[in-house]
């Protein structure tokens, strides 16, 4: 069973972009810009927040955390978005998720011009990625399929099973992972109303587990040599951490880690790798690539 480091993975590609951006900034062009837009004070939120900022600093770009409180009307919003997408010394940007309630996430991503979507999420971005045009692909699917490449895991032709079908993960995934030029792999997606779900996992080459219960993914659904990849990042009370917290995945890593080819921990697989490809959009957004 080979580990998939995630960390070490990343910390090169931060390296790779930071060693690009100290070449243009050389050429005379001006480093990457990201802003973020944070609403509120959600713990997960602040965390991922502050982790991007962290990777901005690595990369050698700026910058920028817009924070507002939790009142903030959805006019008011638009309106900080409109201000963003008409700022020309910023690059790319995102709106952390998830707003508060009385917020419609959609109509803020709509309002997102998709040059600086950064995130992958406008329906532009997403469309295109669908056929397979050139586009922001959002940064987890992109951080698993970089993974997958860096450690020369063979896709094409295999079954992939991906567990659960979110805008941010599922559904990108199995769009990803069927293409050509991307997985070239058969895949299933099975959510939490599919009947035979554990019997397409006990078929599957690939499994990408996202679906945010812990331990979900047990030694009875892998396939002896299955590559696993573990998306789940839930909260799990531990009262011998500082933070009171522990990250768990899908997957129950103890029992599955010995049965298969691959593996990615949780946390250290591929939480890292996710800003790591945000901080990649943020250097195509800043080289007008799309
Ligand atoms: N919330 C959880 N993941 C993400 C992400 O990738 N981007 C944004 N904007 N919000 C998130």
């Amino acid at each position: 069973m080979t580990l998939i480091d995630g960390k070490a993975t990343a910390a090169e590609i931060k390296a790779e972009i930071k060693s690009k951006v100290e070449q243009m900034v050389a050429q005379g062009q001006k480093r990457p810009h990201l802003a973020a837009i944070l609403v509120g004070h959600d713990g997960g939120s602040e965390t991922y927040v502050k982790n991007k900022v962290i990777a901005c600093e690595a990369c050698g770009f700026q910058s920028t955390l817009l924070r507002f409180e939790d009142d903030i009307t959805e006019e008011q919003l638009l309106a900080e978005v409109d201000k963003l997408n008409n700022d020309d010394s910023v690059d790319g940007f995102i709106v952390q998720l998830p707003l508060p309630r009385h917020i419609n996430e959609q109509h803020v991503i709509e309002a997102i011009d998709y040059r600086k979507d950064v995130d992958g999420f406008h329906p532009i971005n997403v469309g295109r990625m669908a056929i397979g045009l050139p586009c922001f692909i959002s940064a987890t699917p992109k951080g698993i399929l970089e993974l997958l490449r860096r450690y020369d895991i063979p896709t094409s032709g295999k079954h992939c099973v991906i567990l659960g079908r979110s805008n941010i993960v599922g559904k990108p995934m199995a769009q990803l992972m069927m293409q050509k030029q991307y997985g070239d792999s058969t895949v299933t997606v099975c959510h939490s109303r599919s009947k035979t779900l554990k019997e397409e996992c006990r078929r599957a080459d690939i499994i990408i587990a996202a679906i945010g219960q812990p331990g979900f993914v047990t030694a009875d659904m892998v396939k002896p040599g299955a590559v696993i990849v573990d998306v789940g990042t839930t909260r799990v009370p531990d009262a011998s951490r500082k933070s009171g917290f522990r990250l768990s995945g899908d997957v129950d890593f103890d029992a599955v880690a010995p049965l298969c080819s691959y593996i990615t921990p949780v946390p250290g697989g591929v939480g890292p790798m996710t800003i790591c490809m945000l901080m990649q959009n943020t250097l195509d957004a800043a080289q007008g690539l799309y």
